[in-house]
Order: structure tokens, then C-alpha cells, then sequence
């Protein structure tokens, strides 16, 4: 159980298309196990597992995590099958600090993908649960929520990313 610290713009993993779990055998309940752990302690409602610098499918979203009965949902080569709708909410990112942006997203999503026990789960999500869902499995693409942001806000941002990148924004 870690809190590995979370990988942040400019790390190469997080562009990479990562690849799918085959088989949920004692390396992947690590994965899911440190992830959690960094998710709780960077106080975020998601992550993926490049963000913890590994390129695989897994996802933990926790919408309510300061609610101790709040269950955490571990997905296990995640994918949206089915979409609805469209919203407009800020966003942000533990990849990317102290930026928030504006990004269109679905307004309701259908998640497949497996549980740690290898069980197919299908989870419906709206609001903050399926822009979440949109959000960590864009990170399995190599997609950031920046990147979903106009071309002119991308521009004032430059000098920003460009300080995550060189590590001087913690
Ligand atoms: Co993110």
C-alpha cells in the first residue's frame, strides 16, 4: 500500500494508449492498491493508472469520497458503450494543477469493464459520475481534459504546462 504520487503533464505515460489488462492476478490488486491509495491522499474523485506512471486499463472513481460509505468503483479495462446527451462543466485534472477549464462531455454514460474478481460489471452514470468516467478513460487514451479545451484557453495555458513540465508546480 503506497501513495506513489501522481504523474503529472509532460510525463510521457500519460500520453501513451494504455494497454489492456489480461489476466487480474496479484500485480494488478497492487496497481489498484497503491492507486486508491494516491487517489485518497491527492483528495481527487478519479484516477487512472497512468497517473500513477503505469500504462494499463484500470480506473478507480470515488465521487464522494469524503463519505465513508461511499464505495469506490475499480474498473478493469473500462469502456464506454453507451452515451447520452451533452453537459458543460469545469474540470480538472491531479495531472494537471492548478488548472480548471470548461469541457463538453456526455451527459450520461454507460461503463462495461471488469471488477478485481474478473466479474463483468455495467455501471450507468450521470453528472459528476459520467463526466468522471469520461475524464480517467480519456487518461487510458493519452487524452487530457486539457486538450478538450478551446484552442485560445490551450494558448494562455502554454507557459503554465510548460512550468508543470519543468516541475515547478507541485
Ligand atoms: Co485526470
Amino acid at each position: 500500500m503506497a501513495n506513489l504520487g501522481i504523474t503529472k503533464y509532460g510525463a510521457e505515460v500519460l500520453r501513451k494508449v494504455a494497454e489492456p489488462v489480461e489476466e487480474i492476478n496479484e500485480k494488478i490488486m497492487q496497481i489498484a492498491s497503491d492507486m486508491l491509495d494516491t487517489l485518497y491522499a491527492s483528495e481527487g474523485v478519479g484516477i487512472a493508472a497512468p497517473q500513477i506512471g503505469i500504462s494499463k486499463r484500470i480506473i478507480i472513481v470515488d465521487t464522494n469520497p469524503s463519505d465513508a460509505s461511499s464505495k469506490p468503483i475499480v474498473l478493469i479495462n473500462p469502456e464506454i458503450v453507451e452515451k447520452d446527451g451533452i453537459m458543460n462543466a469545469e474540470e480538472g485534472c491531479l495531472s494537471v494543477p492548478e488548472v480548471r477549464g470548461d469541457v463538453k462531455r456526455a451527459e450520461k454514460v454507460v461503463v462495461e469493464g471488469l471488477d478485481l474478481e474478473g466479474n463483468k460489471v455495467r455501471i450507468e452514470g450521470t453528472e459528476l459520475l459520467a463526466r468522471v468516467f469520461q475524464h480517467e478513460i480519456d487518461h487510458l487514451n493519452g487524452t487530457l481534459f486539457v486538450d478538450h479545451l478551446s484552442k485560445l484557453r490551450q494558448q494562455l495555458l502554454k507557459n503554465h504546462l510548460r512550468k508543470i513540465e519543468r516541475g515547478q508546480v507541485k
